[in-house]
């Protein structure tokens, strides 16, 4: 039985792509069983239904207040009964409810090396710093917010002339690097969240997670 992904999103989704294009395979250990948006408009939902993938759409407009979106919303992502649900740019703050209920199977990807720059601005926040260094993290999610047990990181070095827009694109190219690695690693059950933090092959993972170097 392969692992069933749900994949949530807000936006463009070049990391709901990218997990599409390395997941084709018939003898993948993933498959996206369903994308699901906050926003009718997000570019993501046409990428789904151009593979073939069920879509939903929940309108947090619609609903009063945080817990009652998250509760409608759960509903609808357990329908699908996923192994592992995946935030690819979901643009909506979670409350402690559904992160509990997904703890241990709840990815998020994040534009910067957490726990550098949570929550905005990151590429911009890098390079006000003068950081020589920047790039992205898969990470578990728990309650605190871009701030769960790392999994993997990818390094990307800061040119003099970058501006926020240059880092970016090759920022977003690496994510789509290391999200589908982390996904497959949690489909071959070889990806998992232990007491003290990510486990991979059953070795706690370093603080920074799996770091890649480009
Ligand atoms: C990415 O930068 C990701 O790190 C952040 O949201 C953005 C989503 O981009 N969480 P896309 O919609 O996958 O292109």
């Amino acid at each position: 039985m392969p692992c069933n992904v749900v994949v949530l999103l807000s936006g463009s989704g070049s990391n709901l792509q990218a997990l599409i294009d390395r997941n084709s395979a018939s003898d993948s250990p993933a498959r996206i069983r369903a994308v699901i948006s906050n926003r009718a408009d997000a570019y993501g939902l046409e990428r789904a239904k151009g593979a073939g993938i069920d879509t939903a759409l929940l309108e947090h407009t619609g609903f009063d207040g945080r817990e009652a979106f998250d509760a409608a919303l759960m509903a609808l992502i357990d329908g699908f009964q996923p192994d592992l649900v995946v935030l690819a740019g979901f643009m909506r703050i979670l409350s402690g409810d559904f992160v509990r209920h997904y703890q241990g199977r709840l990815l998020n990807i994040h534009p910067s090396l957490l726990p550098k720059y949570k929550g905005l601005h990151t590429h911009q926040r890098a390079l006000e710093a003068g950081d020589a260094e920047h790039g992205c993290s898969v990470h578990f999610v728990t309650e605190e917010l871009d701030g769960g047990p790392l999994v993997v990181q990818a390094v990307v070095p800061v040119a003099t002339d970058d501006t926020a827009q240059t880092l970016a694109q090759r920022v977003h190219l690496q994510e789509h690097q290391i999200y589908p690695l982390a996904v497959r690693w949690f489909a071959e059950g070889r990806l998992r969240l232990g007491e003290q933090g990510a486990l991979l092959d059953g070795q706690p993972l370093a603080a920074s997670g799996h770091l890649i170097r480009s």
